[in-house]
């Protein structure tokens, strides 16, 4: 049977990513790119692209009944750091985006991803491979949002029966496509200036560790959990995926190998404090055991592979 699936968000940092790999799994026909802007990439012109806003829930009903979608991944959302600059329209978005699919998805019985963050946890929750179950007090509007989205995913899975699967990523590190709005979207910004100007002004400290993932590893995890059997999907709030930590300083040295003359410095801004609530590494356990989560890239190997993708990109 021909199965459609529709990404909501698809200019974002995960979403021209996964809309690039679903197209590759699927069929670039059957993967119906939309964003509430247009489309940013070229790539996602390669099947079918449509603008939409994720509020618009009758535009969106419309296209999931025509098209027959069976998987829907909501990736339109504000990120922290830009949720603490505009708090109502973060929730608006954040939430009543999330409510609204769960609510189609158990009329429409379509498939739902939805991301989760590391944000969720907060500074009374252990750092250290920080568990599945713990403590979750979250000192961010983003963070808030992302806790109470959990909490609807659980429920509505419970109460109606929704195939609601989600991820708490890490921070998330690619070279196709920039972050935005993000704290730990530090660790993209330094591959793109070390290779233009040797030289990067970081808004973290320099020890600051973060949880943080290649986005090979983000697809792996997020298409590995959605092909999982429903009954190996046993966490239906949200699972903690690990792959790497580390810090700015630990980050420079490793690029520092590559590019002899880089430099970095720092200057903390408000995102300091929104990184310092934050967990510094990640048990997965769990993951590994219910659907057999594995990530692939360390430091060492994250680091060549963007430095030698940007490069080949401002070449061509
Ligand atoms: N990468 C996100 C952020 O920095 C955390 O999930 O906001």
């Amino acid at each position: 049977m021909r199965e459609s699936v529709l990404v909501i968000g698809a200019n974002g940092q995960i979403g021209s990513e996964l809309v690039e790999e679903l197209r590759r799994i699927y069929g670039n026909s059957n993967v119906i790119a939309t964003d509430i802007k247009p489309a940013t990439s070229e790539m996602l012109h390669n099947g079918p692209f449509e603008q939409v806003d994720v509020l618009d829930f009758a535009k969106v009903s419309n296209l999931i009944r025509k098209n027959k979608v069976r998987q829907v991944y909501l990736l339109a959302a504000l990120l922290s750091a830009t949720a603490e600059e505009k708090i109502k329209s973060a929730w608006r978005l954040n939430m009543e985006g999330l409510l609204g699919l769960l609510d189609l998805a158990k009329e429409e019985k379509f498939k739902l991803f939805w991301p989760s963050s590391i944000a969720v946890f907060g500074p009374t929750t252990p750092k250290q491979k920080t568990p599945q179950h713990t403590v979750t007090e979250p000192s961010t509007v983003y963070g808030i949002s992302k806790l109470a989205g959990e909490m609807w995913c659980e429920y509505y899975f419970k109460k109606f029966g929704v195939d609601v699967r989600s991820i708490r990523y890490p921070g998330l590190i690619g070279w196709k496509t920039e972050p935005g709005g993000g704290t730990t979207d530090y660790a993209v910004h330094i591959f793109h200036e070390a290779l233009k100007t040797k030289h990067y002004e970081c808004f973290l400290s320099e020890n600051t560790v973060l949880p943080m993932m290649y986005m090979h590893d983000a697809l792996k995890a997020t298409t590995g959990l959605m092909d999982a059997d429903a009954e190996q999907v046993k966490i239906r709030t949200s699972y903690n995926v690990g792959a790497i930590s580390f810090s700015p300083k630990e980050l420079a040295a490793e690029i520092k190998k590559h590019i002899p003359g880089f430099s970095i410095s720092y200057k903390p801004d408000i995102r300091q404090q929104y990184a310092e609530s934050w967990p510094q590494s990640i048990d997965d356990s769990v993951a590994r055991t219910d659907w057999n989560w594995k990530p692939e890239f360390d430091l060492a190997k994250m680091t060549e592979d963007m430095l030698h993708h940007i490069q080949q990109a401002v070449e061509h």
